[in-house]
């Protein structure tokens, strides 16, 4: 686990970090968001001594990272900027395997595992492992830097705006492939973002914060549902509800029910988009598939009174005050722009 406790940076007389204590959980993805010049690039180079505190702790697991060799310490935390910094005149596969050469790792073992993260971040390893840098698409580039900080099994990943160069369309890809692989690796893992929607997507929790203070630290739900000061409800936004549901997949909030001449939707649609194709097709309810395979069906008002966070077709009848906000705005919006 990493613990921040008091962290402080103090550039002159202003803070870019003030007092900050915060708790990363261990095998999660933690969003630390925030408006541009918050501190959150400076609170994660704290965490692997890019940049040295002025005053507070870090420690991972329950040690002081001042008492450990910067470098080693680098080693063992895998770090993505967005600015991915790959060596043009190096391969896919020697830049992957950056950090296992500079361990003395087996040669052959390396060129293995450089293999599998390859087609673990959806490169097809034999076509992707001797192209240049410069003859990739900006996410294709973006999923080596990930392959690369993986590259040496760290337990820890810092992430600072990975996808925040990358067109909306690439970025959902890489942010559901990088889903995908957390599910089935569990790191530790940061990820800095000033994007609420990538925040709420992404995160298992969400720090929000402010001018260098902790404004808020819980689940996406928390934050949406319970924020804990106006800064942090304006902040999200009044169409939080919604951006929420954008994370979710509408498979999520299936039941059996009849098809009949209901629209059809695949199961992979987010909720926000499902509920937008109901509403431009007036109809109260959608057939989900999968493929080849209906699933079942959602209704608009099971959508609308869902709590993205651990709403399903089973507890949807929990509804609360937001459920016919959320409807509201969800019309509003759906008049106002095209789906996504
Ligand atoms: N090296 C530096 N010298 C002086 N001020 C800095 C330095 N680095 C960052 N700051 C200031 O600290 C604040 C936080 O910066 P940063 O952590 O980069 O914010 P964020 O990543 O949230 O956009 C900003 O006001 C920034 O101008
Ligand atoms: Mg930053």
């Amino acid at each position: 686990m990493i613990t921040l406790e008091h962290l402080e940076k103090k550039y002159g007389d202003t803070f870019a970090v003030k007092n900050l204590s915060l708790s990363f959980p261990d095998a999660s993805i933690t969003a630390l968001l925030g408006p541009s010049g918050c501190g959150k690039t400076t609170t994660l180079r704290m965490i692997n001594r890019l940049i040295e505190p002025t005053t507070g702790r870090v420690l991972l697991d329950g040690q002081d990272a001042a008492s450990l060799k910067p470098e080693a310490l680098r080693r063992g935390i895998g770090y993505v900027i967005q600015q991915i910094g790959l060596f043009p005149h190096l391969s896919v596969a020697q830049n992957v395997a950056t950090v296992p050469d500079l361990l003395g790792r087996d040669k052959s073992q390396t060129r293995k595992r450089v293999d599998e993260l390859l087609a673990l971040v959806g490169l097809e390893p034999k076509v992707y492992r001797d192209k240049r840098p410069s003859e990739l698409s900006g996410g294709q580039a973006q999923r080596v830097g990930v392959a690369r900080a993986l590259a040496a099994d760290p337990p820890i990943l810092l992430m600072d705006e990975p996808f925040g160069a990358l067109d909306p369309i690439a970025r959902g890809e890489v942010q559901e492939r990088f889903l995908n692989i957390q599910r089935e690796l569990k790191k530790t893992v940061v990820i800095v973002s000033h994007d609420i929607d990538e925040a709420l997507r992404m995160g298992d929790y969400v720090a929000l914060m402010q001018a260098g203070e902790l404004a808020q630290f819980g689940t996406p739900d928390d934050l949406v549902r319970r924020p804990a000061s106006e800064f942090v409800r304006q902040f999200l936004g009044d169409d939080a509800n919604l951006r929420q549901l954008a994370g979710v997949e509408v498979r999520r909030f299936v039941r059996a029910g009849d098809a009949g001449k209901l629209p059809r939707v695949e199961a992979s649609t987010n909720t926000r988009t499902a509920l937008a194709l109901m509403l431009r097709a007036g109809s109260q309810g959608a057939a989900i598939w999968d493929g080849e395979r209906l699933l079942g069906v959602v209704t608009f008002s099971d959508l609308t009174r869902a709590e993205a966070g651990g709403g399903s077709a089973q507890d949807v009848s929990s509804q609360d005050a937001n459920a016919q906000e959320v409807s509201q705005v969800t019309a509003r919006r759906a008049s106002a722009e095209p789906t996504r």
